[in-house]
This record gives C-alpha cells, sequence and structure tokens, in this order.
C-alpha cells in the first residue's frame, strides 16, 4: 500500500528539526493577468513583471521568473500582493520600487505603501502612505504610475488614485510629499454607482514619463509627463521645470484615457496609447499618437480605422536599438483574436499580426507554442480557436538590448519571444507563454486522496487541475479539468471507500455545474442529476459514492442519489459548510454559525449535533480520512473533536483560536497531521501538531500565504509529512517536513526554513488581522458567488456589475433579475 511505504521512506530520511520549505506546485503558466512588464533600460538581461493580486516577479537569463514578494505577504500584510505600479532605478540595476496595495475601497482596510528593495527584491523596505493603493482596481494597466528620477536616484514619483494626486520623493523613496502644484488629480470614475466603492472610485494619476534627454535643474530631470484619468479636459501633463509648474501639453488628442507613455530617446519622441476604457476589460475605441519633443508636434499614427477599429490600445512596445521599430497592441479584441501591430517607421505604417485572407479564413503570421503550459493549448488556445494571442493586453515590451526579444502580459499569462525581427523579414514570429515560475491562481480548494489522487486543485478563472502523484507537482499538467470546463470551480470532494471517484462544482448559471470522475480526476463527465440552476458553493461526496450532498451557492443544500436529480436536504441552512465520513456511506456533517449537524441517513435529513461549547463560530469541517466517525471542526474558539459520529465533541485546542481552515495529511507516525490556519503564539499562522492538537508548531516559517481566513488547505494522504496550502493570487504551495513541537500544550516556533527566493521583511508585522468581517461560513464565503457573511444585510439586491459576495464583503447578495452573481476571486463576486 503506498502510503505505507512512502511513510516508512521518510521516517528513515526524516531530519529531526522540523525544515519546511515552501514552493510551488507548479501550472507553469501564470494563470491570471499580468498588467505589466517593466525592463531595466541600461543594464541588459533585468526586468520584473507585477500581477494584480499576486506580487511582483522577476525574470531570469532561461525565461523563467522568481517570484520575489513572498516573504512580505504574511496575513496582516496581505495586501502587499496587489502591486498597482512598478519602478526601476536607471542608475542602480539593484534597486526595484513598487506602490503595493490591493484595494481603494473597504475591502482593503490599509493604506498603501512604496516598497523599495536594493537588492532585486531580496528584501523590502516600506514607505506608508497615507492613503490606499490598487493593485486589483480597474486600470491597473496603465502606467506606469510610479517612476525613478533617471538623472536622480533620489527622486520618485507616484500618481496616486482616488483624488490623492501626485507624490515626490526626494530621499530615495524614505518618505513621499504631495506635489500641490499638480492640481489635475482626476475626476473620471469607471462605474459612479457601484456602491462598494470598487468601480465608483476616482481613477487619478495614470502614469509619470521623465524625459532622460532633457537637461537637469539642480541635478533633477527638467521635462516630466504625467497622465491622468481625465477625457474631458486634459489628460497629459507637463513640467519643463523638474516638477515644479505644470500644464497640460497643447494639442494633445481630446478623446480617450492614455494607457502607456513610452519615451523612444534617440527620436526624441513620445509613444502613447488611447482607450476610451481604463481597461482592464474594456475598450471599444482608442488611438495611439507620437508626440515629437523637439518639435512638440502630435502625430496621430493609430494602426486601424473605421469598422477595423473596435477596440482601444494598451501595450506599447519601443525597440531602445532600432529607432522607428514599434510594436502595438489592441487592449481587447475579443473576436476573433487579439490585435498587434508592428512598424518600422515610427508608426507611418503598419502590418498586423493577422489578418483575413478570404473570410473567414485568415492569415496568422505567427505560430504558438506553450511547452510551459501544456494545458494551456486544451484549456484555452483548442476551446473556441480565437483569442490564442491573448486579452487584456497592457504590457507589450521589447528589451533594451535585444531587438528579437520581446514580452507580453495578458489575462492569463506571459507570451513572448526571440526572434521579433522576423516580423520586419518573413513576416512570421514564433510566440509562446513564458510564464514559467509565475503562478497567480487563485485557488478555491485543494484535496489530497489517501490512496489516490495526491492532488485535486480547484481554481478561480482556470477551472482546475490534477496531479495523480506526488512526483508530478513539478510538472505543468497537459490538461485543466475539461469536458465539462467550468471556468471557476468552487470545490471538489473524492469517495473514502472508492477513491478514484471525484467530484467538482462550477460557478456559472446556466449550464450544469457539477461534474464526476471514476478515475481520480483525470478525465470527467457531467453529472446529469444537475440541473442547470445548481451551481457554486460546496460539495461532500459519500463514502461509498453514491450520493452528492452539495451546498449550493444558489439553491440551498441539496443532495442526489445513483446521479438522480437533486432535491433539497431537510434540516441544513443554506450555504452550511459540509463534509462527509469517509468510511461510512450514512454519515455526512454540516455546520452553520455555531451549530454543528449530523445526517446519519445518507444526507436526507440533518438535525443539530454535538454542541461546540464555547465556539460562535464553525469555520470549516473535516473527518479523518481513514477512522468512521472521527470529525473535526474549526471555530473562533479553537478546534474541536468528536469521535462518535458528531454525537459529542471535546475542545481538542484552545491554543489555536479564531482557526479557519484545517487539515489531516499523513504524519510520520501512526498519528496524522493536523494542519490549521489560527491565532496561536507565533501569529495568524499556519501551524502543524504531530501529537492530535497537543502541542502546535509554525510551520509556515516566512512565507507569505495572503490572508490565512483565504486559504485552503490539504494535508497529503500519501506522503508523511507533505503539506498543500492553495492562496488567492499565488497559486499552491507545498512542503515537507517533521514537525517538531514542545510537549508543553504551547507552540514552538522553531520551524521552518523557507523556500530559497522568500525575502526576509524589514517591516514590523502588525498583530492583528486585517480581516475584520469573520465570514459565517469560510468556505462559502471564500468559494462562493453569493458568499453570505454574518452582516450580510439580507435581501437586498445589486445591480448590474456591482459586487455580490467576498471575503471581507458585506453588502447585496442578491443580484437584480437577469444577472448573475459570479465569483472571481476570494474576495470579489460580480453580477454579471
Ligand atoms: C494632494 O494635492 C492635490 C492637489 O493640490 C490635492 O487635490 C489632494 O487632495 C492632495 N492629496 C492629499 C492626500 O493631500
Ligand atoms: C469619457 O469616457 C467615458 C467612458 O468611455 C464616456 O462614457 C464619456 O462619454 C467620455 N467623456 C467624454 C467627454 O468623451
Ligand atoms: C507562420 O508560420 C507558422 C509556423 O511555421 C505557419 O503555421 C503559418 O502558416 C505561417 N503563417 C503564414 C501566413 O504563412
Ligand atoms: C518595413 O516594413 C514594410 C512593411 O510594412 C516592409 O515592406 C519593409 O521591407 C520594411 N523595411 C525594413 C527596412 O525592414
Ligand atoms: C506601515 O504599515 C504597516 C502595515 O500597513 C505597519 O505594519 C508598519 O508598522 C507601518 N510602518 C510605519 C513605519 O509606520
Amino acid at each position: 500500500m503506498r502510503p505505507f511505504h512512502a511513510l516508512l521512506l521518510l521516517l528513515a530520511a526524516a531530519p529531526i528539526e522540523a525544515a519546511f520549505s515552501w514552493a510551488n506546485v507548479v501550472t507553469g503558466g501564470g494563470g491570471g493577468f499580468i498588467p505589466s512588464i517593466v525592463f531595466h533600460p541600461k543594464t541588459q538581461g533585468v526586468a520584473y513583471a507585477r500581477a494584480d493580486i499576486g506580487g511582483l516577479y522577476k525574470l531570469n537569463s532561461d525565461d523563467s521568473w522568481t517570484p520575489i514578494t513572498d516573504g512580505i505577504t504574511q496575513d496582516a500584510t496581505w495586501h502587499n500582493w496587489g502591486a498597482d505600479a512598478l519602478a526601476l532605478d536607471p542608475q542602480n540595476s539593484d534597486v526595484v520600487y513598487a506602490a503595493l496595495g490591493m484595494y481603494t475601497n473597504s475591502w482593503d482596510p490599509n493604506n498603501g505603501c512604496i516598497a523599495k528593495s536594493t537588492n532585486q527584491g531580496s528584501t523590502w523596505t516600506f514607505s506608508n502612505l497615507t492613503f490606499k493603493v490598487g493593485g486589483n482596481m480597474p486600470g491597473r494597466g496603465t502606467g506606469e504610475r510610479l517612476a525613478v528620477d533617471p538623472a536622480n536616484s533620489n527622486i520618485i514619483y507616484f500618481g496616486a488614485r482616488s483624488g490623492h494626486g501626485l507624490w515626490r520623493s526626494t530621499d530615495g523613496g524614505a518618505t513621499f510629499s504631495n506635489v500641490t502644484s499638480f492640481t489635475n488629480t482626476g475626476s473620471y470614475r469607471q462605474t459612479p454607482s457601484d456602491t462598494s466603492g470598487y468601480g465608483s472610485d476616482i481613477m487619478g494619476l495614470l502614469f509619470v514619463t521623465f524625459d532622460s534627454t532633457s537637461s537637469t535643474i539642480n541635478g533633477a530631470t527638467s521635462r516630466i509627463f504625467v497622465g491622468v484619468a481625465d477625457n474631458i479636459t486634459a489628460s497629459v501633463y507637463e513640467s519643463t521645470d523638474a516638477g515644479t509648474t505644470w500644464k497640460p501639453l497643447a494639442g494633445q488628442p481630446a478623446a480617450f484615457f492614455p494607457h502607456k507613455c513610452r519615451l523612444q530617446s534617440t527620436e526624441k519622441a513620445l509613444y502613447l496609447t488611447y482607450s476610451n476604457g481604463i481597461g482592464p476589460y474594456d475598450g471599444t475605441s482608442g488611438s495611439v499618437w507620437r508626440y515629437d519633443l523637439t518639435t512638440s508636434a502630435w502625430k496621430d499614427i493609430t494602426p486601424v480605422s473605421g469598422s477595423n477599429l473596435y477596440f482601444g490600445f494598451g501595450g506599447i512596445g519601443v525597440d531602445m536599438l532600432k529607432p522607428g521599430y514599434l510594436v502595438v497592441a489592441a487592449l481587447n479584441s475579443w473576436w476573433p483574436n487579439a490585435q498587434i501591430y508592428r512598424s518600422n517607421n515610427s508608426g507611418s505604417t503598419w502590418t498586423p499580426i493577422w489578418e483575413w485572407s478570404s473570410y473567414p479564413a485568415m492569415n496568422n503570421y505567427y505560430s504558438l507554442s506553450t511547452p510551459n503550459a501544456p494545458w494551456i493549448v486544451p484549456g484555452f488556445w483548442d476551446v473556441t480557436n480565437d483569442e490564442d494571442l491573448g486579452w487584456m493586453i497592457e504590457s507589450l515590451e521589447i528589451d533594451p538590448f535585444d531587438s528579437n526579444h520581446w514580452l507580453y502580459g495578458t489575462g492569463l499569462t506571459v507570451m513572448g519571444g526571440h526572434d521579433l525581427t522576423n516580423w520586419d523579414t518573413i513576416h512570421n514570429v514564433s510566440l509562446s507563454t513564458l510564464a514559467k515560475g509565475i503562478e497567480e491562481m487563485a485557488v478555491t480548494t485543494l484535496v489530497s486522496v489517501p490512496g489516490g489522487s495526491e492532488l485535486l486543485v480547484a481554481v478561480g478563472d482556470d477551472s482546475g487541475f490534477t496531479y495523480l502523484s506526488s512526483s508530478s507537482l513539478g510538472t505543468p499538467p497537459s490538461t485543466n479539468w475539461l469536458n465539462p470546463g467550468f471556468t471557476t470551480s468552487t470545490d471538489v470532494d473524492y469517495a473514502g471507500l472508492a477513491v478514484a471517484d471525484v467530484v467538482r462544482s462550477g460557478n456559472s448559471a446556466g449550464t450544469q455545474q457539477l461534474a464526476v470522475s471514476s478515475n481520480g480526476g483525470g478525465t470527467w463527465s457531467i453529472d446529469y442529476g444537475a440541473s442547470t440552476s445548481e451551481y457554486g458553493g460546496t460539495l461532500a461526496y459519500s463514502a461509498s459514492g453514491d450520493t452528492v450532498v452539495w451546498s449550493t451557492a444558489s439553491q440551498g443544500v441539496l443532495r442526489s442519489q445513483y446521479t438522480g436529480s437533486f432535491a433539497s436536504v431537510t434540516g441544513l441552512p443554506a450555504t452550511a459548510i459540509i463534509a462527509s465520513d469517509k468510511q461510512n456511506d450514512n454519515y455526512f456533517y454540516g455546520g452553520y454559525a455555531s451549530t454543528f449537524y449530523v445526517s446519519s441517513n445518507n444526507g436526507q435529513t440533518f438535525a443539530a449535533g454535538g454542541t461546540l461549547s464555547g465556539a460562535t463560530q464553525v469555520n470549516d469541517v473535516i473527518v479523518h480520512p481513514k477512522i468512521a466517525g472521527e470529525v473535526y471542526v474549526s471555530t473562533n474558539a479553537g478546534i474541536y473533536l468528536s469521535t462518535n459520529f458528531g454525537s459529542s465533541f471535546t475542545l481538542l485546542t484552545s491554543a489555536l483560536t479564531n482557526v479557519y481552515h484545517i487539515a489531516l495529511g499523513v504524519g510520520s507516525g501512526s498519528t496524522w497531521n493536523l494542519y490549521a490556519f489560527g491565532t496561536g503564539s507565533a501569529g495568524n499562522k499556519l501551524y502543524g501538531s504531530a501529537d492530535n492538537g497537543n502541542t502546535w508548531t509554525d510551520i509556515q516559517g516566512t512565507q507569505g500565504f495572503g490572508s490565512i481566513a483565504g486559504c485552503s488547505l490539504a494535508g497529503s494522504g500519501n506522503v508523511a509529512g507533505q503539506v498543500y496550502v492553495g492562496t488567492n493570487g499565488r497559486g499552491v504551495f507545498y512542503a515537507q517536513g517533521t514537525i517538531t513541537g514542545s510537549s508543553s500544550g504551547g507552540s514552538t516556533t522553531t520551524s521552518s526554513s523557507v523556500s530559497t527566493h522568500a525575502s526576509s521583511s524589514t517591516t514590523s508585522r502588525a498583530s492583528s488581522s486585517t480581516i475584520t468581517t469573520t465570514p459565517t461560513t469560510l468556505k462559502t464565503s471564500t468559494h462562493s458567488s453569493t458568499a453570505s457573511s454574518s452582516t450580510s444585510t439580507a435581501t437586498c439586491t445589486a445591480s448590474h456589475y456591482s459586487q455580490c459576495g467576498g471575503l471581507t464583503y458585506t453588502g447585496c447578495t442578491q443580484c437584480a433579475t437577469g444577472y448573475t452573481c459570479v465569483f472571481s476571486n476570494s474576495y470579489y463576486s460580480q453580477c454579471l
């Protein structure tokens, strides 16, 4: 039996000291939006990318990326994974700046900061701002709104959102102060009616671009350009006196919002892209302009016109070695494909990367490959046969030291190649996904099946992934979950006595959103017991695999046996947490508010089980995979254990409080390890116990997981001491080690080494959690679209495009008639 062998082997090899070193489970394809990539202008081979909810990455010489902000995203500082801007010091390639913060509305309680690293991201210092920064807000692909003076490393500008205007540091980023002479702080709001504050916040400033060819005044670059989200008065402003006074550029295009402003210093020209939307999903018209810095002449160089112009423009790549050579991208051309144009004459003429030959036939002047993430072929490129070039292309860059090397960020991945100049000769370039090392999925659920699939990963936007064995965790899967493919998967579970049987749920109304597999998640088929109005939420598969209980986001808690149609269970509140006994087919469990529920008739009816004395909030319910009737319940007051099918509970531990997800995994001996996210002696972290909750060890170390309330968790069912953490924006981490602990009942903090790339934070960590609203049901509020929280104001309806769910969200959770609440990430579901 596999678990037994693995266990013996690891017992022999395991070190005495705990050593948890965290690494990503590999998908190899990013999996989310890359708003920006920045090359260092003076040092070859130095480049960084930012993700909207997954922090910063540094480019390696083999085209892979290394995450550099994992060490600064502990629970209290989860919002540091939101990167709204990135800047490099032209005079020192070791220096990186980033504007960090996730949301400018109430979902993110903390003000933002400008983070600085002087060692390419190994360690960081922070300059706290007096306002918020919105790395995951509308307009996050414009920019960069942060820039370092090319003539003076002490001078940094930051263009703020929310009407806070322009900010400047003159001490190398230690402090920032308001440039009050810059008075147009922007008034445009993407969705003024959005009461959540997400769409209705002022977009503010969009970019800061220095003219490195201009003279200096007291050591500061004299000529500076700043973009503003203003399509009424003027959007591009200039200072010629090193930021003392500002005026709008004369003759500038009146309509649209500028997204990018790039200097070609040899040409002494700016290239600007415009869209009629602020991005990143929108844009139905736009333009591209060249501004001559010598003559102050504007020239419209938009590549297309008329009915061919049905999109705005996003990324623009300017070749620094070959003046006049450019590439520019349509921000979103959803059909028939993204569009990219190339010019070799400063934008006077352009050629496209594809064109119609004889409709519907197309000439594609490119080849595509994705060896780093083969699942993108069946999961995306083959699905509709369009959009294979991407969407949300806000960043399109040519390596300043290599005219053939280009990269662009999309809503899914990073694309690029090493033969761009082939466009100019044979008009055909080779594109690949080049996101190896970037793991930015929003994970909803993790399951490791004892004796079955090592890891099942349900994710937002990319469906999910199966890793059949531990040895496959470092290999990108050949497919994501397909046939049926759900855009967002909300849960996955297995049958304890038939471990190859797996069930998963999706989150879209209108099609059946339940799929079953009988080969451990290798292949799937639709569960025809599901109707098209049931979706989202969480699942519990009975031990024998005959029954599915589904705590839906839409229809309350339902049950189906033998793939019959689903009907409501009795006695369990809507959105309850659910679990199945893994050894006894008759038993299911539930949790809601402070009550634990049991069903002993195969999920037909539920009744209150044993009391959880002292607890007011059930956050998770798990079962021992091998022992019938052994149930663990995590609560605000600690973890409770029942060994009699939930009839009665004892408080297993109160050394941890505010416990969120918990998991059991194979340990070094016969006792399974217990893992828990909660508040213990080392703070709000991931703890492990090898003695069934008697002692706890901090096994997280300095690895950041973001908000612990938003993390999913699994212990390996097969590999001793292996544990998985699913994050909201940094994919899945895993580590393997031996838990040591004192026998005193307190937790030890000896623990964990960290992965090689982890950086040590120089900021002090706030002791209190930033998660201010404890979700009623962690699973449903984390995962489901109709996420209700305890403070939810029940019966109101959210309008089209408004928020309707999310971890810290407290507003309306019902959508107006005709719209469905669609999960976007743990913090945001939207009426669409
Ligand atoms: C910064 O200055 C601008 C322009 O004077 C002003 O509108 C804005 O309110 C200021 N922001 C803060 C946070 O003081
Ligand atoms: C500014 O842009 C918004 C969004 O595209 C649009 O609704 C509005 O009409 C524009 N205003 C002007 C004056 O063009
Ligand atoms: C560009 O090259 C690819 C790969 O060789 C080829 O499949 C494609 O047909 C070429 N495009 C055109 C328009 O010839
Ligand atoms: C510039 O591009 C045009 C296509 O628009 C092409 O015909 C021409 O050969 C190119 N010139 C050079 C020098 O590459
Ligand atoms: C900056 O803010 C963070 C959290 O937002 C806090 O932990 C830290 O103490 C602050 N630093 C200073 C110097 O105020």
